[in-house]
């Protein structure tokens, strides 16, 4: 990132995002349709980011304020009615008036696009005298519905060629634009003005900034991308492959940060999921978002995990469910049916079987019986759990908060605790079991002497 940093400062990104994205037959903006567990748009901001570029501005169509707000506090800027992405990119006229040395435009639909790959374009861009825009390129197995790269005698960019306004030789053409372009920022807003809109869609195409630009006497470059970095998502189809394609590439990068994935294939990853070294994860886990794995911990079959941190050692599943605020202490066990929510688990603390722990707090070492539940919720609020170091909480539990179970106690089997229960004590609340001995006998014949009586 070392060419990033250099280029970072003086390059104003703008990321359109006012499409309205009808393939995606969607009441919500396509944009924020997620991959990963984030939305489209968030992979594309997080690439700008990593490139070094600090000031970026979101295109948005009216009535996007879904986008807005999640965008903020980075400006929007509206494009009030659709008529191209040359139009998008003058949606943002304010901020490209201000100047920067480039101009990036990327398109919002594009969440697989990498940071240092937009780097290198602005890198192109800049080589030399610099040239008016630079293209990114890519060579799709399916050029069909992309615009193609026509190029020039000298090995630039000539034109950019829309697919359906492309001849049948143009149409042969495999090299094509990605959608990512860098413009020399001293000349982008006098070029972008001369766009017209003779074609076949009647729209602004920013692809007709080259031709513009070389009218101008303007130097065009491109840079070719990976194909599978470039992929726009138009459909749903097409937001499935996105998710294959960034799973496989969080699936590596997890691996060859030094975590085992036993089954790469079947574990699902959200785009900020971090494992830690010689952490593993066995088959068919799932990743929601804001999950952070401690080194050695061992997630086994069947879980799925989001807003939860499980530190070094722990050992989660088959079969756990960890939701927002679950925080898992050092080598603690989280077992087969066990939901935690809210609540801390402590250094080596248990909770093997078919338990719900919310709104809790679990001492270090305490251990709860299967089938224990927190009663956090009474239809109004939710109130806290507290489990003190060591205490044993027995099977069937019902712990009814607000309540407090103190650090070494002992909790018996089937108990619903209404009271706190002091450091060191045993509580049992439960009805008292009554044994009659030889009963059996006697009671089995009033039972028979009645069945016979009904016939
Ligand atoms: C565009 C390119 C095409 C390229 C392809 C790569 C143009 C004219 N075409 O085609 O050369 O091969 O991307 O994926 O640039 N948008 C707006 N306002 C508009 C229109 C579009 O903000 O008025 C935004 C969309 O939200 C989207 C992006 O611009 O994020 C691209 O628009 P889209 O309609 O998807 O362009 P493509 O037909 O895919
Ligand atoms: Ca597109």
């Amino acid at each position: 990132m070392t060419t990033a940093d250099a280029l970072a400062p003086d390059t104003l990104a703008v990321v359109l995002a006012a499409g309205e994205g009808t393939r995606m037959r969607s009441d919500r903006p396509k944009v924020m349709h997620a991959v990963a567990g984030r939305p489209m748009l968030g992979h594309v901001l997080d690439a700008v980011a990593a490139a070094g570029i600090a000031r970026a501005v979101v295109v948005i169509g009216p009535g996007m304020e879904e986008v807005a707000r999640w965008v903020a506090p980075r400006p929007t800027a509206v494009q009030d009615e659709r008529r191209g992405t040359a139009h998008a990119v003058l949606a943002a006229r304010a901020a490209l008036a201000e100047g920067a040395r480039d101009v990036l435009v990327v398109f919002g639909d594009t969440p697989l696009a990498r940071g240092e790959t937009m780097a290198a374009l602005l890198a192109e861009r800049r080589r030399g005298g610099g040239a008016a825009v630079a293209v990114l390129g890519f060579r799709p197995a399916d050029p069909s519905p992309y615009g193609r790269l026509v190029l020039a005698a000298d090995g630039g960019v000539e034109r950019i060629v829309e697919a359906r306004d492309a001849t049948p030789a143009e149409q042969a053409i495999g090299l094509c634009n990605a959608g990512v372009m860098a413009l020399d920022g001293a000349r982008a807003l006098a070029f972008l003005d001369r766009i017209g809109c003779a074609n076949a869609k009647g729209e602004f195409y920013l692809t007709d900034v080259v031709a513009v630009a070389r009218a101008a006497g303007g130097v065009c470059r491109f840079v070719e991308a990976p194909a599978d970095e470039v992929m726009g998502v138009n459909s749903r189809a097409e937001l499935a492959a996105a998710e294959a394609a960034m799973q496989a590439r969080l699936r590596r990068a997890a691996m060859a940060a030094g975590t085992t994935l036993v089954a790469p294939d079947t574990v699902f990853l959200a785009a900020d999921t971090r494992l830690g070294r010689d952490a593993i994860v066995h088959p068919h886990v799932v990743f929601g978002p804001g999950v952070t794995v401690g080194p050695r911990v061992e997630i086994r079959s069947f879980s799925h995990l989001e807003g939860a941190t499980v530190a070094a050692g722990a050992i989660i599943g088959p079969y756990a469910r960890l939701r927002p605020g679950a925080v898992i202490g050092e080598n603690a066990h989280v077992g087969n049916f066990v939901e935690i929510k809210a609540a801390t688990l402590g250094a080596g603390a248990k909770a093997n079987h078919l338990a719900y722990i919310g709104d809790a707090a679990v001492g270090a070492g305490a251990n709860i019986g299967a089938g224990t539940i927190t009663c956090n919720y009474d239809g109004y609020g939710k109130y806290r759990t507290d489990i003190g170091a060591g205490a044993f909480i027995g099977s069937n539990s019902a712990l009814v908060a607000p309540v407090t179970v103190g650090a070494g106690a002992i909790v018996g089997a089937g108990s619903v605790v209404t009271e706190d229960v002091p450091a060191d004590a045993v509580a049992i609340a439960r009805g008292r079991q009554a044994t009659k001995p030889g009963a059996a006998p006697a009671y089995k014949a009033l039972r028979r002497a009645l069945r016979e009586e009904k016939g």
